[in-house]
C-alpha cells in the first residue's frame, strides 16, 4: 500500500510514550498518518511526540490514564476539536503485575489493578472514541492483547506458553479478545474493523530483555491490523499476521 494512502489518517496510540506503544506510533506516523501520542505523564508524552517530529512524523501528545475517566474524556474532546475526529485507536496501554504467581495465590487487588488498565481502561477508550470512529471512512481498532490470553493455548499443556503464570494478566487479556469479538460483532455491518494483536514476547519493560523480539518486530502485526485494506478481517486475533486461537 502507497504510504500517501494515509495522509490525513488520524490515529491515537495509548500508552505511547515508551515500549510498543512509542514504536507503533513511529511506524504509522511515517506511514503519513496524524499520531496522537497518549501517556499519563505529559512530559513523557511530548518527550515521545517532539522525537517522533524530528524524524518527520506528524506528532501530538495527550495525558491520557485509560483508568482515569476525565484524562479519557479529555482525550476524545481533544481529538474532536483538533483534529476533527479519529479513525485509528491503538489501544496499548497494559500492565502486568503477577508474574510467577498462581492463582491460589493472586491477590484480589492484583486482579482488580490489572482488570483496571487492561481490560477496564481500553473499553474506556473505545467507548470514549467510538463515535469519531464511526464518523471516520477508515475506522480501526487494534487492542493489544497476548497469546498468554488463549484460552486454549492456556490449557494446552503442551504449548509453549504453559510455563507462564501471570492469572490477572492472562485473564485480562482472554477479557480484551472478548471485547475485541464483542465490538467487532456490534460494528459487522460498519466498514470498521475491530481485531486484537498478540506483538509476541518483545524487548520492554513489560517483556523483559530476555526476550526474543525487538519492538521493531513486535509492532509489525499491531501496524499490519492498523492499516488493513478495506476487506481485511475483524473480529480476529493475529499475531505474526497469522491466527491465534482464542
Ligand atoms: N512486551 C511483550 O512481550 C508483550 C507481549 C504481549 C502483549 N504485550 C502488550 O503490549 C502492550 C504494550 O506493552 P509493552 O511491552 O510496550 O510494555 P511497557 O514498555 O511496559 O509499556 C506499557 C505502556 O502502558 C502504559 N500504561 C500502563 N498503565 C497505563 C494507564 N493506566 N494509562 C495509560 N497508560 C498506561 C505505560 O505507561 P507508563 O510509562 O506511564 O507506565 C507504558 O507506556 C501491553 O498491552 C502489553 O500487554 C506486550
Amino acid at each position: 500500500m502507497a504510504e500517501v494512502q494515509f495522509t490525513g489518517v488520524r490515529a491515537l496510540v495509548t500508552g505511547a510514550n515508551r515500549g510498543l506503544g512509542l514504536e507503533i506510533s513511529r511506524r504509522l506516523g511515517l506511514l503519513g498518518m496524524t499520531v496522537v501520542l497518549a501517556a499519563r505523564s505529559g512530559y513523557e508524552a511530548r518527550d515521545a511526540a517532539d522525537r517522533l517530529k524530528q524524524a518527520g512524523v506528524d506528532a501530538h501528545s495527550t495525558i491520557l490514564d485509560v483508568t482515569d475517566a476525565k484524562t479519557v474524556a479529555v482525550t476524545a474532546r481533544l481529538l474532536d476539536s483538533q483534529f476533527g475526529g479519529l479513525d485509528v485507536l491503538i489501544n496499548n496501554a497494559g500492565i502486568m503485575v503477577d508474574s510467577s504467581v498462581p492463582p491460589s495465590e493472586l491477590d484480589l487487588a492484583a486482579l482488580r489493578e490489572t482488570f483496571e488498565t487492561n481490560v477496564f481502561g481500553a473499553f474506556a477508550v473505545i467507548r470514549a472514541v467510538l463515535p469519531m470512529i464511526r464518523a471516520s471512512r477508515f475506522g480501526r481498532i487494534v487492542n493489544m492483547s497476548s497469546s498468554l490470553g488463549s484460552m486454549t493455548l492456556i490449557g494446552d499443556r503442551h504449548s509453549p506458553y504453559d510455563g507462564a503464570v501471570s492469572p490477572a494478566y492472562q485473564a485480562s487479556k482472554a477479557a480484551l479478545n472478548a471485547i475485541t469479538v464483542l465490538f467487532a460483532k456490534e460494528l459487522r455491518d460498519t466498514g470498521i474493523k475491530v481485531n486484537a494483536a498478540c506483538p509476541g514476547w518483545v524487548r520492554t519493560a513489560l517483556g523483559s530483555d530476555r526476550a526474543p523480539l525487538s519492538v521493531e518486530e513486535g509492532a509489525d502485526t499491531p501496524v499490519w491490523l492498523a492499516t488493513l485494506p478495506d476487506d481485511g478481517p475483524s473480529g480476529g486475533f493475529f499475531n505474526q499476521r497469522k491466527p491465534v486461537p482464542w
